[in-house]
């Protein structure tokens, strides 16, 4: 019964398309459980680059079923043009699966999004513009559309309807847009149907009876743990949970059934759109993180925020992920820094303080308290084990495992699949 969750432990992007594509080789299903089109991952293989969204990075492993969670919220159009997009390049996309029960963004949803953002002026959140949150809020509204919804036209209809009712006049009096007819939504809906058909199924019941036949379970998160809605720096979150528990209520599996949760956890930190963020760097060393590390959003094509390790929020990954495993990404982009800074606790008004402050003043105040490790000027992207690393390199990868509170397990020195050095395996 193994069943692994793979997660982003800082603020996103920290690498997990490329650690899931590792283990896709290995794995027999891997289910994306939460988010939607919000999520860029970036997997190597060979020579070919792969920019993904919606579907799990396991589609590009070809014994390996990928799956779509009742926890993720859909755009169908994105979808169909991800899986025609890969079938042009000769990648198998049939055995995917799709929950019935997963939410469908709509194109209001979309344009909800936007304008919301654009009304919150200054203190916008920073979206994807994906239409994601208001799409889970209409979940939690219970006048969400879910991928079954678009096989009963009447029922489809009536949802359209009730969730239209409310937003048009939103739109129209509060944010001067022109009304979204009914039928048009649901022309446009109707129309994805029956090519999503032969993907829609019972997913609950596929990954039980998979863990109980002893198959390989891989949950992919998206976006990562400060990102959680429940757990992240609220608000600029996103709407869904990628910390583990999500990976239960977004698939439909019991906790009891996981038996491994890796966090990925890059060896600086990045973040993409507002929010409080100690360890930034506004100068030219935030700038060389950028460029060595082509920090740019693959979804929306923004510059990453860039920053020093921060081990209090890797310790707070550990804490509410229940993490067993780090796999540590992009080593090599640090190689070249005579010292390098890792903020190994924060200070508040005058204290210091060892964990994430719960109460959000205490975090936007928090100022990085800073230990300098030596660094290494030796190239390592072709270390395949850990004593191939610089003595300094190594170091600096057992002060963050320390600090952080679960093993490494695995580092990534380069984009590829080949680029990792694995210390433990995940199996
Ligand atoms: P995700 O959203 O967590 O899947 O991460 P992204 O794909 O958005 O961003 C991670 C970026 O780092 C991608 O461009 C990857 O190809 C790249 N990457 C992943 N691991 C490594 C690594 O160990 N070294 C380097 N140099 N790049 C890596
Ligand atoms: P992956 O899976 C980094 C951020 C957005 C914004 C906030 C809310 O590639 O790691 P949303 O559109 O989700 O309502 O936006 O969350 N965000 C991400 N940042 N990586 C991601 O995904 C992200 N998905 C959302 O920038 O600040
Ligand atoms: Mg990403």
């Amino acid at each position: 019964m193994p069943a692994l969750v793979l997660l982003g432990a800082q603020w996103g992007d920290e690498g997990k398309g490329k650690a899931t594509d590792l283990l896709g080789g290995s794995v027999d299903y891997v289910v994306r459980y939460q988010g939607g089109n919000n999520a860029g991952h970036t997997v190597v293989v060979g020579d070919q680059k792969y920019a993904l969204h919606l579907l799990p990075s396991g589609i590009l492993s070809p014994g390996c079923t990928p799956v779509i969670g009742n926890g993720v919220v859909v755009d169908p159009s994105v979808l169909l043009s991800e899986l025609s997009g890969l079938n042009e390049r000769g990648v198998d996309t049939s055995k995917l699966l799709i929950s019935g029960n997963a939410h469908i963004i709509t194109p209001y949803n979309v344009t909800v999004d936007k304008v919301t953002e654009r009304f919150l002026g200054k203190r916008k959140i920073g979206t994807t513009g994906r239409g994601i949150g208001p799409t889970y809020a209409d979940k939690i509204n219970r006048v969400g559309i879910r991928v079954q919804d678009l096989y009963d036209e009447s029922i489809l209809t009536q949802k359209v309807e009730a969730a239209l009712d409310v937003k048009n006049q939103m739109l129209t009096k509060l944010y001067n847009r022109r009304a979204i007819a009914v039928e048009q939504v649901v022309e446009e809906l109707l129309g994805y149907a029956e090519k999503l058909a032969p993907y829609v199924s019972d997913t609950v019941l596929v990954l039980n009876e998979a863990l109980e036949q002893d198959k390989v379970v891989l949950f992919e998160g998206g976006q990562g743990t400060l990102l959680d809605i429940d757990h992240g720096t609220y608000p600029f979150v996103t709407s869904s949970n990628p910390t583990a528990g999500g990976a239960c209520t977004g698939a439909g599996v019991g906790p009891t059934k996981i038996s491994r949760v890796i966090g990925i956890l890059k060896a600086y930190t990045t973040r993409v759109g507002a929010g409080p963020f100690p360890t930034e760097l506004l100068d030219e060393d935030g700038e060389a993180l950028r460029r060595i590390g082509g920090e740019r959003g693959v979804t929306t094509g923004r510059d990453r925020r860039c920053g020093w390790f921060d081990a209090v929020i890797a310790r707070y990954a550990t804490r509410v992920n229940g993490l067993t495993d780090f796999f540590l990404t992009k080593l090599d982009v640090l190689t070249g820094w005579e010292q390098i800074p890792v903020c190994v606790a924060y200070e508040i008004d005058g204290r210091r303080v060892e964990e994430l402050p719960y109460s959000q003043s205490d975090f936007h105040h928090a100022k990085p308290v800073y230990e300098m490790l030596p660094g290494w000027s030796e190239d390592i992207s072709k270390a395949k084990s850990f004593s191939d690393l610089p003595k300094n390199a190594q170091a600096y990868v057992k002060a963050l495992e320390e600090m952080s509170g679960a093993p490494i397990s695995a580092i990534g020195v380069g984009p590829g699949r080949d680029e990792t050095i694995q210390i433990n395996s995940f199996l």
